[in-house]
């Protein structure tokens, strides 16, 4: 049977939720394979799962609330016990590009603040090497943007996202940027980002993510391994 790419997001959405456990504070992920994450995990709540849900953008938030999952904000929680999140890009050793959606920021604190940090995808997201399918994400203040491009440019073509003829705003009231360039050290690549004035967040995830669940036309890839606490081996 040939399966199609939502079918392949919703079987690795499917396999992570497993990994949930009552009493858990669990980071909620954005973008479409997350979305399904959100809702089998409100399934579980309905049959009596106890978990606080930190959502990464106001649309999680709100959808996590329709499937009866409780919230806290970010800054509400010292740490998280899981985060679950899908990703844009992710290379053999689970070094992603993430931001595509727009929710990076939020995104990266949630990741730093969770003890597991799970990335669920198709198999499309799989590159060989990071910057593949195309551009890294940058979230930048809106003051002083004009200068702030011109120094991106530097490093690649950079452009203001747009969404309907208008300037793409994040939740946090920001704009991204989105860089495209040839990605030889991702970890330097993040420095150098980060050291331009204006930038506040780049969607490079380096030496992040515990854990990945890849849907597969071949079934549900499990890679990393060297998880913490979920106990799952890849
Ligand atoms: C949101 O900004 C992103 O980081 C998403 O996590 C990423 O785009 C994955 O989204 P899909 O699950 O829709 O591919």
């Amino acid at each position: 049977m040939i399966m199609i790419q939502d079918d392949l997001k919703a079987a690795a959405a499917r396999d992570a939720v497993k990994l949930v456990r009552d009493r858990q504070i669990v980071g909620l992920g954005s973008g479409s394979t997350c979305k399904i994450f959100i809702i089998e995990l409100g399934r579980l709540v309905r049959n009596g799962l106890d978990i606080t849900g930190v959502p990464t953008s106001k649309e999680i938030e709100a959808l996590a609330g329709d499937n009866g999952i409780k919230t806290l904000a970010i800054d509400e929680v010292e740490r998280i016990d899981i985060a679950v999140d899908g990703a844009d890009e992710i290379d053999m050793r689970l070094n992603l590009i993430k931001g595509y959606g727009g929710a990076l920021l939020r995104e990266k604190i949630v990741a730093s603040k969770a003890d597991n940090f799970v990335i669920i995808a198709d198999e499309s997201k799989l590159v060989e090497k990071l910057g593949d399918r195309g551009i890294i994400p940058v979230e930048i203040k809106k003051n002083g943007c004009e200068q702030t491009l011109k120094e991106l440019g530097r490093i690649g073509k950079a452009e203001i996202r747009e969404k309907d003829g208008n300037f793409f705003v994040t939740d946090n009231g920001n704009l991204i940027a989105d860089l495209k360039t040839r990605i030889t050290d991702p970890s330097a690549m993040d420095k150098e980002i980060k050291s331009i004035e204006g930038v506040l967040e780049t969607g490079l995830f380096i030496s992040m993510a515990d854990f990945a669940i890849i849907g597969t036309e071949k079934g549900v890839l499990h890679m990393g391994g060297h998880r913490k606490k979920t106990g799952v081996k890849a």
